[in-house]
């Protein structure tokens, strides 16, 4: 099944002298376990369109559909439901509270979806194991590198163990090393847990590592490709020892033989 679909989805701001077709009826289907990137000029529809499939803003007209749940069928209560249940989400600044530690943080969705919290503990132990942050639970936001803030960042939108997760411009305030660190650890996620990535990024380079691009330009897709980089071998199986999983994805990408288009 799908982790979610848009049908002609289309927003316009504003009416009149001063009207934006920010999005004109796209049409995008993302597979369960696919990572995709959305890259375009600024201006181009990249937030507007991640902000309807997050459900965070309704669309003018068209239909997002959520893992088979036809969003536009919902009330916002159950929406938000929907998007709590299903939906992470890395902010490019990373939003994370100043006066929490990183462990606060991480769990913080909880309090919207009423999750398990003794659960979901583990679970963030885990992620901060991870992501090499085990040692650093309990600092705040201000204590720690931005690379560090980022990967908390991460586990935060993990947490309530979604199938798909949005990132606007996530690698946006960071520098190279650790944008391609938090990439690997995406990537891990994602054929480890099969979850789906999409982010808004302006790094070509970043953009050609997931395994698919679109490209938008005035609220259409004008491209829509699949990098030379294919995923050749995914690691065993959905929750297999994490290392296991890290040293097949470590080899598990190839560089296929093939120019990179576009
Ligand atoms: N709240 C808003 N009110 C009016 N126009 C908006 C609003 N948000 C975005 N737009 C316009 O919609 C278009 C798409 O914006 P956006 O989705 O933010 O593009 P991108 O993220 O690619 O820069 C732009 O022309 C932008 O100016
Ligand atoms: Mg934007």
């Amino acid at each position: 099944m799908a982790t979610i679909k848009t049908l002609g989805l289309s927003k316009t701001y504003g009416t009149g002298e001063s009207m934006v077709k920010a999005l004109d009826g796209v049409d995008l289907t993302i597979e369960q376990g696919e990572s995709l990137a959305i890259v375009g000029r600024s201006g181009s529809g990249k937030t507007t369109m991640l902000d309807c499939m997050g459900l965070l803003m309704r669309p003018s007209s068209g239909a997002v559909i959520v893992d088979g749940t036809d969003a536009s069928t919902l009330n916002d209560g159950q929406r938000a439901e929907l998007r709590s249940k299903r939906i992470g989400f890395i902010f490019q600044e990373f939003n994370l509270l100043p006066t929490m530690s990183a462990m606060e943080n991480i769990l913080l969705p909880l309090r919207y979806s009423g999750g398990d919290r003794k659960a979901a503990r583990i679970r963030a132990e885990g992620f901060l194991e991870e992501v090499g942050l085990a040692k650093r639970a309990n600092h705040r936001p201000t204590q720690m590198s931005g690379g560090e803030q980022q990967r908390v960042a991460i586990a935060r939108s993990l947490i309530n163990e979604p199938t798909l997760v949005l990132g606007d411009e996530p690698m946006g305030e960071v520098d190279t090393d650790t944008a391609n660190a938090l990439l690997e650890f995406m990537r891990r996620i994602n054929a480890e847990r099969g979850v789906s990535f999409v982010i808004v990024t302006h790094d070509l380079d970043l953009a050609a590592r997931t395994d698919r691009v679109i490209r938008l330009r005035d609220g259409h897709v004008i491209s829509d490709e699949r990098p030379s980089r294919q995923l050749v071998q995914r690691p065993a199986a959905r929750g297999g020892s994490l290392d296991a999983a890290l040293s097949q994805v470590g080899n598990g990408f190839v560089d296929a033989a093939l120019p990179r288009r576009g």
